[in-house]
């Protein structure tokens, strides 16, 4: 089987993606006519143009932007829809969702009307493509404590729909210790915990992550890699990293595709996986991602199994659940071969 073909079919899981990345330009448009909200983009061209980046603050600042033509609960179904429906054509089984909620209750928009219009997307994605789905809520790290035990409070209220809380946002200047304490209480209120880590921050911010929010898997971790020893920690662990190829492309995380460290985690023994982070924004859906970083890093046909394969068990499934997607995902490699 080509390594293309191997990309497309293999079943997989998304395991870092942020429904509001998921924004496409059309459906900004359509949502900013429908709403009644104006943008500083009068084509979907020009909001494309929009898109370049040097810096992660570079794009957030076009990310929350687009985010205010999102104000009621079908414009929240619609949004996650419109990424299911990607999904079920690209052979993604499962998902495991950021979303903003800060990003929307700042603009007057309840935290209920995000949670509503979201859940059902994936309640009906779980009916109609038998998608399974986790929500991670995240605090924007560039707001305060005061504003994320607010923000937990709303979520404390809707348990049975959030499975865990993260940590996005601009990362410099805002450690993972800001947010200890929220995270402490998220813990003890059944909230599985993950940050984004390493992206732009140092590769103590990873550590912090790890000692100080008792995080269960790491969002990108790049930087993780200037540390010998922290690479040791997390490879030894069997912790999961969340690894965005063209985001980081975007972002200018790494210079080029081709410098991309996933050869390098993979072969330090790290559970690392592919995912589109951003995908509206970046360029591509987690097809995508593979097939760039494959292509740019000539991986091997062993390898693209083995990133498939660890976007399952580095997922927040069940035991049961997860036993039972590893083994079809085997099954699946075994007959294409
Ligand atoms: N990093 C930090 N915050 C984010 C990102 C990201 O890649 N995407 C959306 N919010
Ligand atoms: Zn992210």
């Amino acid at each position: 089987m080509n390594l293309a073909r191997l990309i497309a079919d293999m079943p997989k899981a998304e395991l870092h993606l942020h429904i509001e990345g998921t924004l496409e330009p059309e459906l900004m448009m359509q949502l900013a006519s429908r709403n009644q909200v104006t943008l500083p983009y009068a084509t979907v061209e020009d909001i494309r143009q929009a898109y370049e980046f040097n810096c992660l603050q570079d794009f957030l600042d076009v990310y929350y932007l687009g985010m205010s033509v999102l104000l009621k609960r079908e414009d929240f179904f619609d949004l996650a829809w419109a990424y299911l429906e990607k999904m079920a054509a690209q052979n993604v089984t499962h998902v495991e969702v950021f979303f903003d909620p800060q990003g929307h209750t700042s603009r007057g928009v309840s935290f209920d009307t995000v949670l509503s219009g979201l859940t059902d997307a994936f309640d009906k994605a779980r009916r109609d493509f038998g998608i399974s789905s986790k929500l991670i809520m995240c605090f924007l790290r560039h707001l305060s404590e005061e504003e994320a035990f607010d923000t937990l409070e709303h979520a404390c209220s809707c348990k049975s729909h959030i499975h865990g809380v993260g940590l996005d946002s601009s990362e410099n200047g805002h450690p993972p210790s800001k947010f200890r304490r929220v995270f402490a209480e998220a813990r003890d209120q059944g909230f599985t915990p993950v940050a984004h880590a390493g992206e732009e921050g140092p590769p103590s911010y990873v550590t912090e992550a790890l000692d100080e929010l008792h995080i269960e898997r790491i969002d990108h971790g790049n930087r993780a890699l200037e540390d010998p020893a922290l690479v040791k920690r997390i490879a030894d662990s069997g912790m999961a990293m969340t690894v965005c190829p063209l985001s980081n492309k975007r972002l200018q995380v790494v210079p080029d595709l081709a410098d991309h460290p996933l050869r390098l985690m993979l072969n330090a023994g790290i559970c690392a996986t592919v995912n589109s982070d951003d995908p509206s924004y970046f360029g591509g859906y987690v097809n995508d991602n593979y097939l760039a970083v494959a292509d740019a890093l000539g991986l091997t046909h062993a390898e693209i199994v083995q990133l498939g394969r660890n976007s399952f068990i580095g997922s927040f499934m069940n035991d049961a659940d997860k036993r039972a997607a590893v083994a079809h995902f085997d099954d699946f490699v075994d007959k294409a071969n």
